[in-house]
């Protein structure tokens, strides 16, 4: 089954199974890769972290955030390496102060210092976020022929979530009123951002990057109206202007808890794929997602943290139902600290087992 919109991806025929996803084949076993995938559930990061220099130092290092990115990579071979990175460098190449403090988030300066749209200025962007695009283009030298890399960048929603908020909250309480006490700001800062996400990826896909994923992480906090002002719009907006200069690249959406609305967020943005955190059913995905554009996720990170026979069962349920059209496994949010690493190996080597006994028995049967 080849759709439309993914004929733009037949003409350069890929070995690497999430591109052939794309290219409207659904993979047996299906491709996979974690969000989070490198971080503090490896010793091997824990290590490199305790070297004593920041992590948004460690962003800007390209030699170690290559090492970083490669560290899952090496231990279970995943489908895919995502640049090793943070969404918050995009407000800090905007000239907002950003400190990750141990144990407490991210925490930005004040935000009135940032530039409006009209005095956005590219080329110092680019400067700031140059270390980024080199660990990109020297992490796609290294990769092999099965292994595609990933680009992102937060969207403009929930990167102004944090711009404003300055740090991880609970209720929102000031970006909601900001919204509406001083909506034109918003506005533009949405544009500004929308600005900088587009020169950004496209930037990330000059240097090597073959698929992009736009992380909405706090996109299920809204009510409909603002979900099509806010997630639906700026993105569809990032989406059409890097498609039309890079058709052949794939874009993931993670509109995270967007509930009923994933459908619209799907139809309208134009992404490729959307990534599905754990809270949506899985024939529900299969019924209203996938004729629509390929699916990724969703298992629930806190069954990885459980491993056994909890996550193998839930696993089994996400593989059967999903498996049989365009689909990439992958996590409904990102790999927690606690995560044993062994847990990891075993959901690898369970999402590649199974299927080769699904094969054997449909082998078998006809
Ligand atoms: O997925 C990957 O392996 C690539 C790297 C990556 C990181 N952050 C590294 C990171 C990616 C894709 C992100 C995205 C990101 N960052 C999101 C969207 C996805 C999500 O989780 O919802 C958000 C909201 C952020 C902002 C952010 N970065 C927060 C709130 C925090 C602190 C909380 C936490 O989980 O530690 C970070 C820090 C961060 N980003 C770490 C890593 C590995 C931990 C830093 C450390 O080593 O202490």
């Amino acid at each position: 089954m080849i759709t439309k919109q993914n004929k733009r991806f037949t003409s350069s025929l890929s070995s690497k199974p999430i591109l052939q996803v794309f290219q409207g084949k659904p993979l047996n076993p299906p491709p996979f890769w974690l969000m989070r995938q490198a971080g503090r559930y490896l010793p091997e990061y824990q290590e490199i972290r305790s070297e004593g220099e920041g992590f948004l130092d460690l962003c800007f290092s390209p030699n170690r955030a290559v090492e970083v990115t490669l560290q899952p990579i090496k231990r279970y071979n995943m489908d895919a390496a995502i640049l090793f990175s943070d969404i918050l460098v995009v407000p800090h190449a905007l000239g907002q102060g950003v400190d990750f403090q141990e144990g407490e988030g991210p925490v930005l300066d004040d935000f009135s210092g940032v530039s409006k749209p009209g005095e956005f200025n590219l080329n110092a962007f680019h400067q700031c976020l140059e270390p980024v695009y080199e660990t990109v283009a020297r992490v796609a030298e290294k990769l092999d022929k099965n292994t595609a890399l990933i680009g992102f960048c937060g969207a403009p929603w929930t990167v102004a979530t944090y711009m404003i908020e300055g740090k991880s909250s609970r209720d929102f309480a000031n970006i909601k009123s900001f919204t509406l006490t001083r909506s034109e700001e918003f506005q533009d800062l949405l544009s500004l951002l929308v600005e900088a996400s587009v020169h950004y990826l496209g930037e990330q896909i000059k240097r090597g990057a073959e698929v992009l994923q736009i992380f909405d992480s706090w996109a299920g906090i809204l009510d409909e109206r603002q979900f099509r002002q806010w997630v639906i719009k700026p993105t569809k907006e990032i989406i059409r202007r890097l498609h039309e200069t890079y058709p052949h690249v794939p874009v993931i959406g993670f509109p995270r808890q967007a509930g009923p609305l994933y459908v619209d967020y799907v139809k309208e943005t134009g992404v490729d794929a959307v990534s599905l955190d754990q809270t949506v059913q899985v024939s529900w995905v299969a019924r209203e997602i996938q004729p629509l554009c390929v699916a990724q996720g969703n298992l629930d990170p806190h069954l990885l943290v459980a491993g056994g026979g909890a996550m193998r069962d839930a696993l089994g349920d996400i593989l059967s139902a999903l498996g049989g059209a365009p689909f990439i496994f992958n996590l409904g949010h990102g790999v927690l600290p606690a995560t044993p690493p062994e847990h990891v190996a075993e959901l690898a080597a369970f999402i590649r087992s199974r299927v080769a006994i699904d094969n054997l028995f449909s082998e078998g049967g006809g």
